[in-house]
């Protein structure tokens, strides 16, 4: 099969590491990709917002197989435009994606499939907005309803820090995104990632996975699109995975389905594990990112399969094969992330690592120039390692991590600290 790769992230690059290792891959591109990207096939200077463009191209190049991987093409309906042209694209269509696109349209869903989530208002109008906040008091959470990239959720402690919210995400400063917020109850308890591949009617859960959103050490600091991540989580164990995709999947393939638009790609839950059991903070319609990179490492079935499964429909005959180790990645990032950052620095290491037995560096914001990897991003490796449980997965990744050299770089050094206490 001729595969093209839709993103630029160490997801993509993970994606496309593990559909080169498909008996099915013929041809890989990725477009926009990045240097790791370029090492498993072709990249193409196309955005993951062109859908125009991207479906011109897969005409153009007869590609057979189209993986999307961040949520943009997804809630831009790139699924819809390439099934029209007669294209195989894993993922959900349009009207699906606005599970990850709309958090008020998640909230109506999990709400008609009797999915456990927080209690929540939601207002298009600033004054009832406030009015709500000052009535159920703090802490409590302001979600703006559109995509954010990440940074339009406020976990407000006080009363005046969601007032404040309230005037910024309303206010314009993420256009249309903020013009209806959510706002909801706050929940203490530990985070877990379910993901999920779906055909439709049937779910398949990988193992739990967990992601560290804060930039420092003891999640501290602001949030990111993720500094690492592990894969299984002790909180949720493979023995309860089934009974989790019970309770956050397959309701939502239910009710997705009786409503006409049944859901095929991944669906990833992201809960909270409350005392009063788990809750579902929100859905991706996609990988995510650090997640991938661990559970792709796990994963030893062959993507293209289950992929092709979940287009047909037959998910329900596949069965997924799994490594029993431990995975776990950690992302090395340019100083200043999330805020603003340098560019262009050298990153060396990255072969040494890769010669090392079941380790691989995931690159993410990084290109090549010449016979040099250059950093271009502020999340720039995932560096992952297998190992035998936990303990030895984060041995084997900081032992990997020592090796990469990269001036102004940042990274965490407790990346599975939570899970190993759980152990
Ligand atoms: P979301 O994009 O909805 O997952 O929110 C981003 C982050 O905000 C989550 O990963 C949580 O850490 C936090 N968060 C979201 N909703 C809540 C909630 N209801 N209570 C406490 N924390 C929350
Ligand atoms: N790692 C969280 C996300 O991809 O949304």
């Amino acid at each position: 099969m001729r595969v093209l790769i839709i993103g630029s992230g160490g997801r993509e690059h993970a994606l496309s590491w593990k559909v080169a290792r498909s008996g099915k891959a013929e041809k890989i591109y990725c477009a926009p990709g990045n240097g790791g990207t370029a090492q498993e096939g072709e990249n193409i200077p196309l955005k993951d917002s062109d859908v125009a463009g991207l479906v011109s191209f897969a005409k153009g190049n007869v590609i057979d197989f189209v993986i999307p991987g961040p949520e943009l093409p997804l809630t831009l309906g790139v699924v819809d435009a390439m099934t029209q042209a007669g294209i195989r694209c894993f993922g959900p269509s349009q009207w699906c994606a606005q599970l990850e696109g709309s958090k008020a349209f998640a909230k109506d869903i999990m709400q008609k499939a009797g999915v456990p989530t927080a209690a929540c208002g939601v207002f298009t109008e600033l004054e009832a907005a406030k009015s709500f906040v000052e009535e159920k008091g703090a802490p409590i959470v302001i979600k703006a309803d559109g995509l954010a990239a990440g940074k339009g959720v406020v976990v407000a402690q006080t009363k005046e820090e969601a007032l404040e919210a309230l005037d910024q995400i309303m206010g314009g400063v993420f256009g249309a995104a903020g013009s209806r917020v959510v706002i909801e109850e706050f929940l203490v308890g530990e985070e877990v990632s379910l993901l999920a591949f779906c055909d439709g009617k049937t779910a398949l859960p990988l193992p739990s996975a967990q992601d560290h959103k804060a930039v420092f050490d003891g999640d501290t600091g602001p949030n990111t699109g993720g500094m690492g991540a592990y894969s299984p989580a002790p909180i949720v164990p493979d023995a309860e995975l089934e009974k989790m995709a019970d309770i956050a999947i397959r309701p939502i393939l239910a009710e997705m389905a009786r409503q006409g638009h049944p859901f095929t790609g991944i669906l990833y839950a992201g809960l909270m594990m409350t005392k009063d059991g788990p809750k579902v903070l929100e859905y991706n319609v996609r990988f995510g990112d650090p997640e991938c990179e661990p559970l792709l490492m796990r994963l030893e079935s062959d993507l293209l399969e289950i992929m092709d499964a979940c287009i047909d429909g037959r998910l329900d005959e596949v069965k997924l094969s799994i490594r029993p180790e431990s995975a776990l990645g950690v992302v090395i990032a340019a100083e200043g992330y999330p805020g603003s950052y340098p560019k262009g620095m050298e990153i060396k290491g990255i072969d040494a690592v890769d010669a090392l037995p079941d380790t691989k560096v995931f690159q993410a914001g990084t290109k090549r120039e010449g016979s040099r990897t250059l950093s271009s991003g502020g999340r720039v490796l995932c560096v992952t390692a297998l190992g035998k449980g936990l303990a030895e997965a984060q041995k084997r990744a900081y032992e990997a991590v020592a090796k990469i050299d990269m001036e102004k770089s940042q990274h965490r050094s407790d990346i599975g600290a939570k899970g190993l206490r759980r152990l």
